[in-house]
């Protein structure tokens, strides 16, 4: 107040203050104006840059435009290119983090990456930008560089929960190596650190216990999560969840309102067996499971619809089946699940797991199954094995865990359907999974 500031941003400071309050009025054409004059006229002035950005994405969520909210990113970037001569470390950084969201949600991975760099660069002492940075290559699944950066991170703050627990997930997922990454999930989870109590960090310390054959201490952190309403019970672990529908480990067809449809599959069993045993005789058709749910032997799949959606070419291959499962659009179009041909050969083993959404129940329509003593599936606290031409049906979000210990492959169909609590509205409107 002491120094007299020079005229220029003397009308800088109150015309950018104008604009400002028009936003503040909802006048936002108005708003709009100023802005586009203020940064023609002071296009070296970083506040210029960060007011247009804030009312863009005011704009972007009022108008649902993701032109806007282009529009908004590209202003976040020219305000966070003026770097040094930003004063306030705080607004850099918030609105940096507002850019990065904005171009998560776009799904644009390497440019949130981009800005991320810039923030630590610029703050190189705080680790909550590194584990932010590598939460979002978590997000992309990307694992190689959620190890790297965690690594870093570590090597500078080796007690901080948050990269802890990074690392741990990275290594699990990368290298199957659950008793390197146990510690670290542990100590990260245990510590209720901000950035560690999600449900999906609970259920990897869960699976890391149970295939270290901890199964006790697996159902403790089960527990833990339940308690904290993280996933709704120990033995249904699924994540994306709708409330009150009925949820039980197995299914009778007549429970499920779908009991002609699936009467029509299994009156069909025999020319479905046909065609998949045929589909079998091809080298390549079938791919391998990719969830690294396998703990040792052969499962693969071949994929007629996924997200509600028909895989073209397998079902030029599988004519009969998608034919059958066209007329059965409670699954077929179910976005929430697949139908598939699984073929399981023997010394198999599956780790227990839980599907991820407790919006479908999933139907296996036996077609080969020479051994029925030598293979079995638990689903919570019951086992049960397969019998050519019968249907099991269950809620695949609770626990299980299949076996093969005997000599010959076992084929399944599996036919996911919506859960029959949910509406016609939740069945229109659910995110595919
Ligand atoms: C599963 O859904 O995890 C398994 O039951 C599939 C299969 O082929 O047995
Ligand atoms: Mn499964």
């Amino acid at each position: 107040a002491s120094t007299p500031a020079p005229a220029a941003e003397d009308s800088f400071q109150q015309e950018l203050r104008k604009a400002n309050a028009e936003i503040i009025r909802e006048n936002y054409v108005q708003a709009l104006r100023s802005f586009n004059t203020l940064i023609q006229h002071y296009a070296d002035e970083p506040l210029a840059h960060l007011g247009h950005a804030r009312l863009l994405e005011r704009l972007a969520e009022k108008e649902r435009s993701n032109q806007r909210l282009w529009q908004a990113i590209d202003a976040y970037k020219r305000y966070l290119a003026f770097g040094e001569l930003v004063a306030s470390d705080g607004e850099f950084l918030s609105a940096g983090e507002r850019c990065i969201q904005h171009l998560r949600f776009m799904g644009y991975h390497q440019q949130s990456v981009n800005i991320h760099e810039l923030l630590i660069e610029r703050l190189p002492a705080d680790p909550r930008l590194r584990n932010q940075l590598s939460f979002t290559h978590l997000t992309a699944n990307n694992m190689r560089q959620v190890k790297l950066v965690a690594a870093e991170t570590l090597k500078l703050w080796p007690d901080d929960p948050v990269a802890q627990l990074h690392f741990g997930l990275a290594i699990k997922q990368l290298h199957g190596d659950y008793e390197q990454a146990l510690p670290y999930l542990q100590n990260a989870i245990e510590s209720k650190a901000e950035g560690t109590q999600e449900g999906y960090f609970y259920l990897a310390l869960g699976e890391t216990l149970q295939r270290l054959y901890r199964q006790q201490e697996a159902v403790e952190v089960h527990r833990q999560g339940v308690a904290r309403g993280l996933i709704p019970s120990v033995y249904q672990r699924s994540l994306y969840n709708e409330p009150q529908l009925r949820a039980q480990p197995f299914w009778q067809p007549s429970e499920t309102g779908y009991a002609s449809q699936l009467r029509k599959l299994q009156e069909n069993w025999m020319s479905i067996r046909e065609e998949a045993l045929s589909l079998l005789s091809h080298r390549g058709y079938f791919a391998d499971e990719t969830e690294n749910l396998r703990h040792k032997g052969i499962w693969q799949q071949f994929e007629l619809f996924a997200k509600g959606q028909l895989h073209g070419k397998n079902c030029q291959r599988a004519p009969i089946t998608c034919g059958l499962m066209k007329a059965f659009p409670e699954s077929s179009g179910c976005r929430r699940g697949q139908v598939k041909f699984s073929v399981m050969q023997a010394e198999t083993h599956v780790w227990p797991h839980c599907g991820p959404t407790n919006c479908r129940l999933r139907a296996h329509l036996t077609l080969v199954a020479p051994e029925p003593e030598q293979t079995s599936l638990r689903v919570a606290e019951r086992e049960i094995t397969w019998r050519e031409g019968e249907l099991i049906i269950f809620d695949d979000s609770f626990e299980h865990e299949v076996w093969h210990n005997g000599t010959r492959p076992r084929l399944v169909l599996i036919i996911d359907m919506w859960h029959p609590d949910l509406t016609a509205t939740q069945r229109r409107t659910l995110t595919a999974i």
